[in-house]
Parts: structure tokens; sequence; C-alpha cells
């Protein structure tokens, strides 16, 4: 790491990057963020390390889950604390199926840039920059909206450091503590399979607990059972902002990006050459890396000496996004790959990204069954390779909107014009995330 500094990624090709039309506000927005407080700090990054790397080898599961993009529009304590009730209570359906601590990790506090597949976006003759994210552009279609500006660098952070700071006081203020088990319900759920079926496990744990008490045990003195650790992740897509956030910890003399706990390279920027792999080979929190079907073992065997040529478990995670129709087959090689070279890999499951689709009401949607199938296809490749299958990735929100089709509740296409709210990606709403939760439960069991 002789020569690595938080400005090398500038020596090598940078994919989707906007084309910022104003340097100097570039320059002044980045000055900026050089100046303010970190996000997290690098313990809190350590520990994250350590939990992960329990989970490489069996013994924790990891539950990585936000929105596909936050946005400054939708922000609200509500939206916030509703996301966080739908992952806890995720959470604890995976924990109790499978025995195994649960790593919390949201899609959360700095989510607002995307890699778009064109630059550009016509419509009726009328060609702009393509939406990147509230981080950069509005995604309203005229052409000052769609202008990348700078500020919205700064605005992001705060977004990120408010939302931050919610979710740390729901973390450690009460909110999590695990009595309120059944609190955690949203109320729309109440009369749902997935509701009725969550309430009937609140109730187990909580005689658990009360079992648990009766035995002369202080739940009291117990704090694990009064507050989670709850960290944040991004796609460290937007490399200036991060630069400027990446800081020397004093205690360690080492480099890390204080924008969240983990950050990720996703699917489009993962060029061995690209800049991307240059900036997260120098930081020193666990990094991720999104794995689409086209990738070979020879990448990821590269992949894993690049980014953790120390062999250090917990610091890498690959993010297999195949799709249902791939998993069983593009998998397997390159679980073996790592496997054979005694990589401590972390491997977890986004089954979102590669089953999406245009439905011909003309949303871009996902079906449940689609992305259970390539969950079920995920586990038994991991199985097959005697990998340890160590969590899942996915796109959720606790509101009961109408993106994804499936489900028990049934989303059909025509409902999908009801609530669709998403900016980018279709979500699972919160009656398939726990549909979800349960069925991962059931595989980890067996
Ligand atoms: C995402 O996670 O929203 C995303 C764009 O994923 P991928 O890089 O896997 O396509
Ligand atoms: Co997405």
């Amino acid at each position: 790491m002789a020569d690595w500094s938080p400005q090398t990624w500038r020596d090598f090709p940078a994919a989707q990057q906007p084309d910022w039309p104003d340097e100097a506000a570039l320059a002044g927005a980045l000055d900026e963020l050089r100046a303010v407080p970190p996000l997290v700090f690098a313990g809190e990054a350590r520990s994250l390390t350590e939990a992960l790397g329990d989970a490489v080898d069996g013994r924790a599961f990891v539950l990585q889950a936000g929105d596909c993009a936050e946005s400054f529009d939708a922000f609200s304590a509500n939206d916030i604390r509703d996301k966080l009730k739908v992952i806890l209570q995720m959470a604890v359906v995976l924990t109790y199926g499978s025995g195994v601590p649960t790593v919390k990790i949201g899609r959360i506090a700095g989510q607002f840039a995307k890699p778009r597949s064109s630059p550009t976006e016509a419509r009726d003759g009328v060609v702009l920059p393509s939406f990147r994210g509230d981080m950069v552009n509005d995604f309203a279609f005229d052409a000052t909206a769609r202008r990348p500006d700078p500020t919205r660098l700064v605005r992001a952070y705060h977004q990120s450091a408010s939302t931050l700071n919610l979710l740390r006081a729901f973390a450690k203020g009460g909110f999590a503590d695990l009595s309120r088990v059944h609190a955690w319900n949203l109320e729309f759920l109440d009369a749902s399979i997935e509701g009725r079926r969550y309430e009937a496990l609140a109730t187990e744990i909580d005689r658990a607990l009360r079992f648990m008490a009766a035995c002369g045990i202080d739940l009291d003195a117990e704090h694990q059972l009064h507050q989670v650790d709850f960290y944040t992740s991004h796609e460290a897509l937007i490399l200036g902002y991060e630069e400027a956030l990446t800081r020397l910890d004093s205690l360690t003399d080492q480099w890390y990006d204080c924008s969240a706990h983990l950050l990720w390279i996703g699917e489009r920027t993962h060029q061995l050459d690209g800049a991307h792999v240059e900036f997260h080979s120098g930081i020193e929190n666990p990094v991720g890396v999104k794995l689409g079907p086209s990738t070979t073992p020879e990448e990821v065997l590269a992949l894993c000496e690049r980014l953790n040529p120390g062999r250090r478990p917990g610091r890498l995670t690959l993010v297999s996004r195949m799709g249902a129709e791939c998993v069983t087959d593009r998998l397997p090689p390159l679980l073996r790959a790592a496997r054979d070279h005694d990589h401590p890999v972390l491997w977890i499951c986004d089954p979102m990204h590669g089953n999406t689709f245009h439905h011909e009401s003309g949303f871009k949607t996902r079906d449940f069954d689609d992305v259970m199938r390539e969950l079920r296809g995920f586990f038994v490749a991991c199985d097959d390779a005697g990998v340890w299958p160590g969590g899942v990735h996915v796109e959720l929100t606790g509101d009961d909107v109408t993106e994804c089709l499936g489900g028990s509740a049934g989303v059909a296409g025509d409902d999908l014009e009801q609530r669709y709210e998403s900016e980018c990606d279709p979500r699972l709403n919160a009656r398939q995330s726990l549909d979800l939760a349960f069925q991962t439960a059931e595989l980890l069991r067996r």
C-alpha cells in the first residue's frame, strides 16, 4: 500500500462519474466536505469487519437492506423508523431460525448515487443527462434538474448525518430493546399471514425471556437484549465524495472512508484496472463487490488479491447477483476458485438486481418468485461448494408499496401503478420482506 493515498484513484479510469459542468463549484464542495466531521469512526468499521469475519465461517448471518436510492424528498423520521422496524423484524426471524447472530447493515445514510446503463436519457426526442441519484442531480426530466450540481454532495452528507443520528438513537436508545419485539410489527401487517406469523414468533421470544428471568438471569444486565449494532453502507460510486470523507485514523495510522462502515463496488465499476478498485484497495473499512453473471473465476481471484491480499476474514464480501436463471451455472466456479485459493471471502446473495425487468405497464419490476428462486439457488451452490451462505442483500422499504410482483399479498401487474414510489429500482414491501426472511430462515435451518 506504499503508493496508495485517497487521491490515487484519480490516475485510473473512473467509470460512472458525472460530467460536472462547473469545476470550481465541484472543488468548492469537495473542500467543504474535507473539513466536515466524519460520519462513522474507524473503531466501528473494525467492529463490523470482526462481525463479518464471524459470518465467513458460519458463526453469523448478514442482513444488508434498504432503499435502492435514498432521496432528498422522501426523507422523514417515520420513513427511517419503519425501514429500521422491518430490518429488526427480519433480523429476529433470521436469528431465531438460524441460531446465529444477524449482522444488520443498512443501505442507508449515504446511498445517494446510482450507476446508469446509459449516460443520457431520451424522451420524445429530448436528450438529457441520466438521473444519477440525488447526490448528483434531480429526477425531474428537465435540463436544469438534470444538470449535475456539486452542492448536492454536501446536502447528501448532511442528510446522511441526520439519518445516522436517528438510527443511532433508535439502535441504542430503547427502541431496539428485544422486549419491544411486538412493537416492531407495522400496523398494516397485523392482519396479514406474515404479520401473524411474526406475532407468534414474538410471543415465543417473550416467553423465552420470561423463562430466563424466572431462572434468575438478570436480563437488565444483558446489554445485548436492550440495544443493537446497526451499521451503514452504500455503493461508493462518486469517488470525489468518498475521497473527501477518507480520514487517517490516529489510533492505527490507517485510512478509513468515514462516509459509512461498509462501502461496496457495484457491478458496473469493478474493473481491475479501474479507479473504484484502486480506491477501495487502500481504505481499511470492510468492502464489498457486486458480481454479475459474466464474472470469471480469474476475476474473483484477482479481486481477492487486490482487495484482501492479507486474507483477513471480514475484509471482503462478494455479493452474488447472478439472476435466478444464471445462479446455478455461474456461481459455483466462483465459489470454488476463492475456496481453493484459501481466500476467506464472505459470500452473500443479492437476489434483486439480476431479476429486474420491464413490465408491460412500463414499470421496472421484479417478481418475488424469481427473488426466492435465486436465493434458493445461492444456498444450494454454497452448500455444494462447502461454503457458508453468509447473508442476503435486498432492496426494501417499510412501506406498503407495490413495486415488486408476487409474494403472498399477490401484487399483480395491474397493481404496480397504485403505489410505485421508488425513483430507481423496485423494492420489496414490508410483507414481501418478512416473507423473504421467513423463507430464508427455513433455508438456514436446513
Ligand atoms: C444497486 O445495488 O442498486 C445496484 C445498482 O446494483 P448492481 O451494481 O449490482 O447492479
Ligand atoms: Co438497485
